[in-house]
């Protein structure tokens, strides 16, 4: 027979879904989401806990960055079970007294979910009870200016996300729906980029013996130049 928790129904949205729907108090007051944040990208994340070491070098990160993310049309939200005034605690005692790799006074202006009920944490798949049925998960979703989930990583408790892929990540979803292409493997702006594939073998084999800017290296894999200002103009003019 099935626990209690076993039978507890955890949902977890998946790409191509609209981001679930929730009102929430935040440190910036309350957000209804993802509503407020049509016709931008936004960053929904997770933490597990307020006043812990990992999630703390996080938060400096992401603050830092913030305004790199903002650039690109791209918002943050953060979330965890804590409550508002840990929240607040919390990011007053990192202004004040943290300094970390570099980072000092640093001031958390994006809005900071408290969700101590855990209903948007069980929404959206951020409570992993193999990992923990108390905290919530490392989560990262990209969420699209339409609310349409566009990417979603995990990371376990332990380990810090890397912001460098976070922000490729970001500039890639943008740069693939702009210019209509696919990105490969590790491909950062100002890397060769992925044509659809040819529908018919008439196209492909013309593809292959094209002289123009195209590489084929078979028949099912093309690619070709994208500069990289052309992918900063995209993204930045937003
Ligand atoms: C941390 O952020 O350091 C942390 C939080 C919860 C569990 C383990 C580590």
């Amino acid at each position: 027979m099935e626990t209690k928790q076993e039978q507890e129904v955890f949902s977890m949205p998946r790409i191509g879904d609209n981001a679930p729907e929730f009102k929430a108090v935040t440190t910036q007051g309350n957000i209804n989401f993802p509503g407020d944040y049509k016709g931008n990208w936004v960053i929904l994340f997770s933490h597990p806990a307020d006043f812990t070491p990992v999630c703390t070098s996080e938060f400096m990160t992401f603050a830092n960055l913030e305004q790199k993310f903002a650039e690109v049309n791209c918002k943050l939200v953060g979330l965890s079970v804590d409550g508002l005034y840990s929240h607040i605690a919390w990011l007053r005692t990192i202004k004040e007294k943290i300094e970390y790799k570099g980072m000092k006074n640093i001031e958390v202006k994006f809005p900071l979910i408290e969700d101590i009920t855990m209903e948007v944490a069980k929404k959206y798949g951020m409570i992993q009870p193999g990992e923990s049925n108390t905290k919530a998960v490392r989560a990262v979703f990209f969420i699209d200016p339409k609310g349409i989930i566009r990417a979603v990583i995990y990371y376990p408790l332990s380990l810090g996300r890397n912001f460098d892929e976070l922000y490729r990540v970001i500039v890639a979803l943008q740069a693939a729906d702009e210019f209509g292409v696919a990105l490969p493997a590790d491909w950062r702006p100002g890397d060769d980029v992925i044509v659809p594939t040819a529908g018919s073998c008439g196209v492909a084999k013309e593809r292959m013996e094209s002289k123009d800017e195209m590489h084929c290296y078979d028949w099912f894999f093309c690619t070709k130049k994208l500069p990289e200002a052309k992918i900063w103009d995209a993204v930045k003019k937003k």
